[in-house]
């Protein structure tokens, strides 16, 4: 496979391979069937970028657990967020008392993760934690002290692939690509 990729009008180059993604997501999931056993977690995810990492990360759970989702846009398919959230649509279902893990491809500003922790944490649940495929510590602009479970922390530059967007382009990318400046 080619190093880089053109995703619309930009070159990507890979930063992490599909193997590396499987091999961490096992460790992932060995941490949360520790954490939520016997706890009903209801895991939700944020579509869109969410849904491979959700299929894959979902596989590994092993104790009794329930799958919802909830979308929400901030991007818009560009590379910088709008800082409004589009509600696209909302979770129907009442969590009161249950233990919610949100399931988020990738928390770079924070702004989504910000809005929707404040939404659910208002609905009384058990407890929200949040797990991340990708983090950006450098771009973060709020404190989320439910982010607990990250599978990588990146550099601030702009990436696509398994599940991550640019211009809509680029989600069906198995391995994780960043710009080429
Ligand atoms: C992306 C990503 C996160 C959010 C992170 O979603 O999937 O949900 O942005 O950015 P933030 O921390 O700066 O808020 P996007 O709005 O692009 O929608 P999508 O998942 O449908 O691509
Ligand atoms: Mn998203
Ligand atoms: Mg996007």
């Amino acid at each position: 496979k080619p190093d880089e990729v053109a995703v619309a009008d930009k070159i990507f180059k890979r930063m992490i391979g599909s193997e590396t993604i499987q091999n961490r997501i096992v460790e992932l999931g060995e941490e949360l069937n520790q954490e939520f056993e016997g706890k009903k977690p209801i895991f939700l995810g944020i579509l869109n970028g969410c849904f491979l990492f959700m299929a894959d990360l979902i596989k590994q759970i092993d104790v009794p657990c329930e799958v919802a989702f909830m979308k929400v846009s901030s991007y818009h398919g560009g590379m910088e967020s709008k800082k409004v959230i589009t509600e696209d649509y909302d979770l129907k279902m009442d969590i009161t008392n249950r233990h919610i893990v949100i399931v988020e491809d990738i928390v770079d500003t924070g702004h989504t993760m910000r809005f929707i922790t404040d939404k659910l944490v208002a609905r009384n649940p058990a407890s929200v934690s949040i797990v991340t495929l990708l983090h950006k510590p450098d771009a973060m602009e709020h404190q989320i002290d439910e982010l607990k479970y990250i599978a990588f922390k990146i550099e601030n530059k702009f990436v696509v692939g398994y599940g991550l967007d640019y211009k809509g382009l680029g989600r069906n990318l198995n391995d994780i690509y960043q710009v080429v400046q």
